[in-house]
């Protein structure tokens, strides 16, 4: 057991913390954030009995990365979230390092969790167990204790298990890094989640013609979609281009076809999922009519994120919105999920030259804007977005140094979706082709100043706040 029970620090802390991050004008109105502390990963997200759970690490003590819990919210609509129980803490011997990313599956009626409990040992080594755990009559979770221990050939880092079901089998997809310190995704397969056969590496640093692809690849996730085999992952170390993987870390994916029998994954180059500044670990799941969804964590580790300006009021980080993703010649796609419309209020529309458009309120505005191009996008003179004809380019300053800091998506851009909620800012591009995901502080309340002779057409609602109850 850890050497200090954690439950009543928690509770102190949310109590204590809780209303200051509330009362922060950076604070999101209706995208999830932690009641205090630090929110990572999003983890578990499942349709369970009628209900959506998403779950998240979560360390209620504070802005670092520690003590990480499971955090759990559910949700009839994806739109009004609750608050549950907590679902982890790193209580036993066997995650006292933390409860780490994973994900939950639906075994026979049973809500499950797969999670890694990370041990971190005083030389600075560590090893990875998967664990189980199992939902109780009282909304809590049971730990059942681990199911797999470190795999032969990979150092301590082995994490993340993501597990479906396919056929007569479950499957996990495992983050890992190898002895020569190369990321790798495992598959696994098992009939009854306790007892897993490795069936080897499926993709990584090295493997299907990706060469040098990083040291470590964290939160796989896999699924098929229109016909091709979706791997998200995150792989670090992935070498930065002039305008790709340009974050600390960066999301991908690759596309292709699974050999389930051969455990054999045939897939072509990776695309970035996310061209904005944060977007870090997102999972999938199935929603009740069988749409994919996707959400990730508006962060990304280690960079600038401890200068966020919440650090100061006791809270970091966020969800981004809920996004439907679709596949269209191997390619995903992913917008905003149609459930979101709920917090529209009355439309408004504009139409003529960018320069004379009104100001908006940015603060919780949703803006779908047509366009061909050559338009500026300033919000609040603290993040700005230059559309040119053949390509987006987003403009920050750093919390570090006050240096301009630029991301890219590349290509022709007819119609944005912008999701603004106080502090962050989902552009969708061309229905979903591209998207950039970011935060930023400005000065509230914040303002979007449209700029430019050309044409453009607008719609756009200012959003309710919906808070998690
Ligand atoms: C990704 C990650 C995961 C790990 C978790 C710990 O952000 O590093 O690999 O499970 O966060 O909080």
């Amino acid at each position: 057991m850890a050497s200090q029970p954690l439950l009543p620090a928690i509770l102190q802390a949310v109590m204590k913390g809780q209303p200051k991050a509330l009362n922060d004008s950076h604070y999101p109105g209706w995208h999830l954030a932690p009641a205090t502390g630090l929110l990572n990963d999003p983890n578990g997200f499942i349709h369970f009995a009628g209900r959506y759970h998403l779950f998240y690490q979560w360390n209620a003590l504070g802005c670092q990365h520690q003590h990480k819990c499971w955090g759990h919210w559910s949700s009839a609509d994806l739109v009004h979230w609750q608050h549950e129980p907590v679902a982890l803490m790193p209580d036993e011997e066997y995650d006292r390092s933390g409860c780490y990313s994973g994900s939950a599956v639906d075994n026979n009626g049973v809500l499950t969790l797969c999670y890694t409990g990370n041990v971190k040992f005083d030389d600075g080594t560590r090893t990875a167990w998967q664990c189980l755990a199992v939902q109780n009559s009282a909304g809590g979770f049971d730990k059942l204790g681990p199911a797999i221990p470190l795999p032969h050939g990979y150092t301590g880092h082995v994490r993340d298990p993501k597990v479906w079901r396919q056929g007569d089998y479950w499957y996990m997809v495992l983050g890992a890094q190898d002895l020569q310190l190369q990321g790798k995704v495992l598959l696994l397969r098992s009939e009854n989640l306790w007892n897993w056969q490795n069936l080897g590496e499926i993709a990584g640093s090295g493997l299907g013609g990706l060469g040098d692809a990083g040291y470590m690849w964290e939160c796989p996730d896999m699924f098929t979609l229109n016909g091709s085999t979706f791997l998200i992952c995150c792989p670090q170390g992935l070498a930065r281009e002039e305008k790709r993987y340009l974050n600390t870390y960066p999301s991908a994916y690759l596309s292709g076809q699974l050999d389930y029998a051969s455990a054999h994954y045939q897939h072509g180059d990776f695309h970035e999922l996310d061209a904005g500044f944060e977007f870090y670990a997102p999972q999938t799941t199935l929603s009740a009519d069988g749409r994919r969804l996707l959400v990730g964590w508006m962060g990304v580790p280690d960079g600038e994120e401890m200068r966020q300006p919440t650090v100061a009021n006791g809270w970091i980080h966020q969800m981004t919105c809920l996004r439907e993703l679709t596949s269209r010649n191997g390619k995903l796609y992913q917008q905003p999920v149609k459930e979101l419309q709920a917090l529209r209020g009355e439309q408004q529309g504009y139409r003529g030259v960018a320069h004379k458009m009104p100001m908006l309120s940015a603060q919780r505005l949703e803006l779908v804007l047509e366009s061909a191009g050559e338009v500026t996008l300033n919000f609040a003179d603290t993040l700005i977005l230059e559309w040119h004809r053949d390509e987006l380019r987003l403009a920050r300053r750093s919390l570090e140094n006050g240096a301009w800091l630029y991301r890219y998506w590349n290509g022709c851009a007819h119609k944005l979706q912008i999701l603004c909620d106080h502090s962050s800012i989902e552009i969708f591009i061309n229905d979903g082709e591209g998207v950039m995901s970011s935060r930023y502080f400005p000065a509230h309340p914040a303002q979007l100043t449209l700029t430019g002779d050309a044409e453009v057409r607008a719609s756009y609602w200012s959003l309710r706040a919906c808070m998690v109850e």
